[in-house]
């Protein structure tokens, strides 16, 4: 057992209830917590659907005992196909049924709150109804974004009024924030996701979802650091009058992978890396949400070929058995980029590949996790967004120049192979470029620096611990098994 959860008394001990939003984006960073939570002593359940908890890694023998995995099985909608319990089992449209099914676990999440009896609940941004069921049972209620401040501060207006209506609004930093700044949505990323941005068949829009998770909070945990972005920490706090705690990067430990060494795939993934040169490859991801379409694909492919540089692309095909729209690599490509190219299609330990001394740079749809898991490994970034937070985070990245962005049209997100090429070489190889690789080495102590998370976490468990509502003392938490029979769930 780690020598700091010995030391922590009983009766100052926590317990944190913490729920993510169905997304693997989401849940991976809420564990990366947990973890740091449990490792200085307390107690966390984490809460999410069977398959979903079925599907993270597993946790580290000596913090197994310290946090509990409670299964709410998830409720049917129509709509929603069979066995979809996170967004990446679902193409794009569907995502709205599988947040009606998540509103539905309303009762589920207030019966086992009620039976559990923690101290506090971290819950998402997708959650909009758990402030009120908290308060109500005496639980103090924090809202946990994995989305950095700058994201959160430009998505919402606190106490502002939100003039914006159209996706050109979203486009222009909004008039709230009071220093100069890029980060905004370019058009053709807004279009995307308006719908969901302003209401879709859930019925509730994620503006609401996330304005009314800040309101009903006790305060906002944000995965971000005063190194990163102190003007955007300050200014959130501002904007909804809370208390606003950074809680570091949550990179995962590279340790904490598991041992993969012993897996025949990553044998020959490593074989292969091990007879490139250092520093040479492009390693190539858009998460496990997006997937280009056929455009993107076709120009990304080509202009990777393009680019004379050996890369490594993991690359999704299809979200989940009921996405019916196929995508192809160009004819030829994978012949003619034989031996200095893979594409990988299925399963592939990114965090092993990135730490691998050949990468040399990362093409990355701008998903913070992958962010923190590129600059923590000092591996440059070259950005090409997808959806959701990611222009804002690509915008971001380019303002600090921790990222290179493909150039694009605005309008339509049209972009080239040549653009591609370019931006590739620039990056990895290029003089013009050294300023990202520089850069990204000196991020390193932002995004993986040890001490420095554990002192985010110390912070935040000391806030916790000041911050509980008193009135849920005296009522003894129900046993484990009593909690199960309560919610139909299993740990
Ligand atoms: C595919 O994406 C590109 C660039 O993001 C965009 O210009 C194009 O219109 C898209 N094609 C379709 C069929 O949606």
């Amino acid at each position: 057992m780690d020598s700091k959860a010995l030391q922590s008394k009983q009766g100052d001990e926590l317990h944190v209830v913490m729920f993510p939003w169905l997304a693997f984006g989401h849940m991976i960073p809420y564990l990366e917590l947990a973890k740091l939570i449990a490792q200085s002593g307390h107690r966390v359940s984490f809460v999410s659907t069977p398959r979903n908890i079925d599907r993270l890694p597993k946790l580290p023998q000596n913090l197994a005992s310290f946090i509990t995995f409670v299964k709410l099985p998830l409720p049917h909608v129509s709509n929603l196909p069979e066995n979809a319990e996170a967004t990446t089992d679902l193409p794009y449209n569907k995502v709205q049924y599988l947040k009606l099914a998540h509103d539905l676990l309303q009762e589920p999440m207030a019966l086992f709150l009620e039976a559990a009896a923690p101290d506090w609940v971290l819950h998402d941004f997708t959650a909009h109804w758990l402030g009120l069921i908290a308060t109500k049972l005496g639980i103090s209620c924090a809202f946990f974004s994995i989305f950095i401040a700058s994201a959160v501060s430009v998505l919402n207006s606190g106490y502002q009024l939100d003039y914006r209506s159209e996706p050109e609004h979203f486009t222009v930093v909004p008039k709230w924030v009071p220093f100069h700044s890029n980060v905004a949505f370019c058009y053709f990323e807004i279009k995307k996701i308006f719908d969901c941005v302003n209401g879709d068949a859930s019925g509730v829009s994620d503006r609401y979802r996330f304005t009314e998770s800040i309101k009903g909070c006790d305060l906002v945990a944000v995965r971000s650091c005063f190194e990163l972005e102190p003007e955007w920490l300050r200014l959130l706090e501002q904007l909804h009058r809370k208390p606003v705690i950074p809680v570091g990067q949550l990179a995962t430990n590279l340790h904490d992978c598991g041992d993969d060494d012993k897996d025949e795939r990553w044998q020959q993934m490593k074989e292969w890396l091990d007879k490139q040169a250092s520093g040479s490859v492009v390693y190539v991801a858009f998460g496990s949400e997006a997937k280009p379409n056929q455009t993107e694909l076709t120009e990304s492919a080509l202009g990777l070929e393009q680019s004379q540089l050996p890369f490594f692309w993991v690359l999704k095909m299809r979200r989940g058995p009921t996405d019916t729209e196929v995508i192809r690599l160009p004819d030829g490509f994978e012949e003619r980029t034989k031996g200095r190219g893979i594409v990988c299609t299925s399963w592939a330990p990114q965090l092993k590949i990135l730490s691998h001394p050949s990468i040399g740079g990362f093409l990355s749809h701008s998903g913070w996790t992958s962010v923190v898991e590129a600059l923590h490994l000092e591996r440059p970034l070259i950005l090409l967004t997808f959806l959701a937070d990611q222009g804002l985070n690509a915008r971001f990245l380019q303002e600090k120049r921790m990222g290179y962005l493909i150039p694009r049209n605005e309008q339509d997100g049209w972009f080239t192979r040549e653009a591609v090429a370019q931006s590739l070489r620039l990056v990895v190889v290029e003089e013009g470029g050294k300023i990202y690789r520089d850069k990204a080495k000196e991020m390193r102590g932002v995004f993986g620096d040890r001490d420095r998370q554990n002192h985010y976490v110390d912070t935040l468990v000391s806030c916790l611990k000041e911050h509980r509502r008193t009135n849920n003392e005296g009522r003894a938490p129900r046993e484990a098994n009593e909690i199960d029979a309560v919610v139909g769930a299993r740990g």
